[in-house]
């Protein structure tokens, strides 16, 4: 057995977007040591099919029907398992780190003696910065990377700093931004972003129907459009999407990427 993995602990481990050779091979060392893995709906087919048969998985998904209260539900279960003696491993999709709700599962483990530890995971920007062949800064153009969600709550408007998120030399990756793209491109525009500032709007990312669509950020709400409700999508806005040194990139990995389409200010 792992040194690192005694009974009665929890790794809280980054599955990545979803393929599952963007895993980690701490990752993987940890999946196989488990008596039992809680994961998310957004952790890829390719890294569930890495626990071995034997050991019990339990989907604990916003996706299999729940509802975002269950988060206590979460916890409770992870700290149930942990003080039976197993060895729990927690997959997130992406990084845990990132919009992934660590905190109150590593709190609420910590109150009760539990060792939690994380593994990190390559978080969704990065992989579809990757696909789509960019880079998310870039000298003089992109100076500052900010990560963002445009997930609120039912009933209430986006509180996001406009202004701040509308700096010519910032890349702003949208997490759960789909639903919201309308906004995100109004105000951010209103806020003073240049209408056509290149964007991206990755969906699947790693994912054998993985697509990339681009156009500008007036046309972000249209892009959105296309896409189905469920899959999950990250939105990419800024300079650097639109460089030169991206659309040679793009032509090379065109093939490994899948469906590519453009979509400029339609
Ligand atoms: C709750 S956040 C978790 C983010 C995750 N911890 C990470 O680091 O990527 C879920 C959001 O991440 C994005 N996402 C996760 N996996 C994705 C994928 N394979 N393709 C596109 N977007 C993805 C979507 O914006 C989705 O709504």
């Amino acid at each position: 057995m792992p040194h690192d993995f005694a009974p009665g602990s929890v790794w809280l481990v980054g599955a990545g977007p979803g393929d599952p050779e963007l895993l980690t091979r701490k990752a993987e060392r940890l999946i196989a040591a488990a008596d039992i893995v809680f994961h998310d709906a957004l952790v890829g087919p390719g890294v569930l099919a890495l626990i071995p048969p034997t050991t019990p998985r339990v989907h604990v998904g916003k996706r299999s029907g729940r509802h975002s209260k269950d988060q206590r539900s979460i916890n409770d279960l992870l700290a149930a398992a942990a003080l039976a003696g197993k060895r729990v491993v927690r997959l997130k999709g992406g990084d845990p780190s990132i919009f992934g709700r660590s905190t109150e599962e590593i709190r609420h483990l910590a109150e009760r003696g539990i060792a939690v530890r994380i593994c990190p995971g390559i978080t969704t920007a990065s992989a579809a910065a990757a696909s789509a062949g960019i880079s998310l800064t870039l000298r003089g153009l992109a100076r500052k990377l900010t990560l963002v969600t445009a997930h609120a709550r039912a009933g209430e408007a986006l509180d996001l700093d406009w202004a701040a998120l509308a700096a010519p030399e910032a890349t702003l990756a949208v997490y759960m931004g789909a639903a919201a793209a309308g906004e995100v491109s109004r105000r951010l525009i209103a806020a003073g972003r240049a209408p056509d500032t290149p964007v991206l709007v990755a969906v699947n990312v790693s994912l054998p129907d993985e697509r990339i669509l681009r156009g500008s950020l007036s046309a972000l709400a249209f892009l959105v459009e296309t896409i189905s409700g469920d899959d999950p999508s990250l939105l990419l806005i800024g300079e650097t999407i639109g460089a030169p040194a991206t659309v040679s990139a793009i032509a090379e990995t065109r093939g490994a990427v899948g469906t590519i389409a453009y979509a400029r200010d339609a």
